[in-house]
């Protein structure tokens, strides 16, 4: 059996404009919101490309349902990987469009905004932002109270990094041209939640602060279906992220949050180790080591889920990267306290210091060591 002969003159116009849909258990909002993109963009020569990340609610497995009726829906489906920012640029990258915008797929966007948001970038902005801050625009609707007061709070202090007087840097919704994409994409994070910001701290850097940003107002609505994937650890991700813009990316995002899970682990050996000689009796030798032990497998935990969210190692791989975690911190240990003795005995600083160093010296050691043997 033979395919019927394909008529692409018919069925195919090159897309001006790539709208790229990141999903994670996203299966009842994607054919509705294909719908209403449709309504919107009639009149653009437009593609959808959603990027799920292998939902176990089988999202990919529809989008590519809808891709097999509509030429102008396609789905990237990302096997063993997780992260918002890096589904975002993964569609982006993959769209030859003059104009790529990014909308989430619960509806909260109001797609109706689209036409005007490319208007704007075709008269010229960088980048057109679809906010719910500025004039007409609402934010309440589609909000918890608590919720709010945390992006308003969120919008402050990215406010404080961009140096732009941006009304919603915090959103998630946006259009620009592929061309600036591909100016900056190099730079950009793949970490957290936040890749509009990181777009528009890297663009402005890029423009010598002379970024053009169109803010177009909307009503936030409320999710169509399904559930929010905000959580406490995108919460942390993003303040990394902050810490990371403000050292102009010296310090890494994971590098913060490796340091961070590090002094978690100070407090969780000081516990273990009261526990275990003045509760449980055990001699000081075995208290010490059983505290070791405990911190470094709660850190090797956390770091798992927090730090390198975006690579967890789960199964067999959860396993021998604990080894690897362990062996790592071992040398590390070793490097700590090498340093601190060779600075103490040449009397270059006090103890203390002496201390200090060494401690630093092992945080870097580890965190570059287990980021080439453990998540790799
Ligand atoms: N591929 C992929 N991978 N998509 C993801 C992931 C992921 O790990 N996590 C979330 N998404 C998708 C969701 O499926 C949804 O389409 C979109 O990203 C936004 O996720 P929500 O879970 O709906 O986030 P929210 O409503 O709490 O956050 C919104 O508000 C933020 C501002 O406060 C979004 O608009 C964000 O983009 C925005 O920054
Ligand atoms: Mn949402």
């Amino acid at each position: 059996m033979t395919d019927p002969a394909p008529s692409f003159a018919r069925a195919w116009t090159a897309p001006t404009l790539s709208v790229i849909v990141p999903t994670f258990n996203e299966r009842d909002n994607i054919a509705p919101l294909v719908e209403k993109l449709e309504a919107a963009l009639a009149g653009v020569a437009f593609e959808v490309i959603i990027v799920d990340d292998d939902s176990p609610d089988g999202t990919a497995a529809l989008a590519k349902q809808i891709a097999l009726e509509k030429p102008h829906v396609r789905c990237i489906h990302r096997v063993g990987r997780r992260g918002l920012s890096s589904a975002c640029i993964e569609g982006m990258a993959a769209s030859a469009a003059e104009f790529v915008a990014v909308i989430d797929a619960d509806h909260q966007h109001d797609e109706s905004i689209l036409p005007l948001m490319l208007e704007r970038a075709r008269e010229g902005a960088d980048i057109a932002v679809g906010s719910r801050y500025t004039g007409e625009g609402s934010s309440t609707e589609g909000f918890s109270a608590r919720r709010e007061a945390g992006s308003k709070l969120a919008t402050r202090l990215s406010g404080f990094i961009t140096g732009k007087a941006l009304s919603d840097p915090m959103s998630g919704y946006f259009l620009l041209r592929r061309a600036l994409f591909n100016e900056i994409v190099p730079r950009l994070s793949h970490e957290g939640f936040k890749i509009l910001l990181d777009i528009i701290v890297t663009a402005n850097r890029r423009r010598s602060g002379r970024l053009v940003i169109a803010e177009v107002p909307y009503s936030f609505r409320p999710r169509f279906a399904g559930e929010s994937k905000m959580s406490p650890l995108i919460v942390a991700q993003f303040l990394g992220l902050i810490v990371s813009q403000v050292s102009r990316g010296f310090l890494p995002t994971s590098f913060l949050l490796f340091s961070l899970v590090g002094a978690s682990g100070i407090l969780v050996h000081l516990v273990t180790l009261t526990l275990a000689f003045e509760v449980f009796d055990f001699n000081f030798a075995n208290s010490q080591l059983l505290a070791t032990v405990v911190a470094m497998t709660t850190n090797f935990i956390l770091n798992n889920e927090l730090t390198y969210a975006d690579k967890k190692l789960r199964g067999r791989r959860f396993w021998t990267g604990l080894l690897s975690f362990y062996l790592v911190c071992s040398f590390g240990a070793l490097a700590n306290v090498s340093v601190a003795s060779v600075l103490f005995e040449a009397h270059v600083v006090n103890f203390l210091f002496a201390g200090i160093a060494g401690a630093i010296m092992s945080v870097v050691f580890n965190y570059a060591a287990t980021r080439i043997f453990t998540w790799r």
